[in-house]
């Protein structure tokens, strides 16, 4: 991979330079979070620090606002807003788990997988049709809100 020389370079980022596509694991037998991806300053918003992992992500700047209406509103009929099971900060509604604060590439590979048929279960009936319009794009800023929320 070229490194430029210049700029932070941001483990385990899941977004490439300059463009906002999502390399799925689908794709290939290597981990998403086994890449490592240089991210240009100017287009960067950390959005997750995990100290423990030393886990940074690094996401273009529009992707949390967009992520945010696609939970909150789902996007003008695009989905169904996250906010109505997940509850309105995320941190989970009854049986339905937190999504805020987790780590993003988790979160876009289970809605990947869900979309795929992937992940199955009775509770996943749910989440069938909430995830059946998204794209990389769509998953990617709702992993990066998600994650930019508090626990
Ligand atoms: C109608 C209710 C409902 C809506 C709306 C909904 N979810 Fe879910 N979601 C669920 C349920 C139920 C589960 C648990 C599924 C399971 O246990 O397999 C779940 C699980 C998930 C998981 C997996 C969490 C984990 O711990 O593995 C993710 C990620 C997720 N939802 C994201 C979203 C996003 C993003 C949206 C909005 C675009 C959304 N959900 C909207 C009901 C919903």
């Amino acid at each position: 991979m070229d490194q430029g020389g210049r700029g932070r370079h941001s483990a385990e980022s899941f977004i490439g330079p300059g463009n906002k596509r999502l390399v799925h694991p689908a794709g290939g037998s290597e981990a998403l979070g086994n890449r490592i991806i240089e991210v240009p300053d100017d287009e960067e918003a950390v959005v997750y620090r995990d100290p423990v992992a030393g886990f940074v992500a690094y996401v273009p700047k529009g992707s949390i606002a967009k992520g945010e209406a696609l939970v909150k509103t789902g996007g003008g009929g695009k989905t169904t807003p996250c906010v109505m099971c997940h509850g309105a900060t995320l941190r989970g509604l009854g049986d339905w788990p937190a999504l805020a604060g987790r780590h993003p590439n988790y979160i876009v590979r289970q809605l990947w997988n869900m979309q795929n048929g992937d992940r199955g279960g009775s509770a996943m009936e749910l989440m069938r049709s909430v995830v059946q319009k998204l794209d990389n794009d769509d998953m990617l800023a709702i992993a990066a809100y998600a994650a930019s929320l508090q626990p």
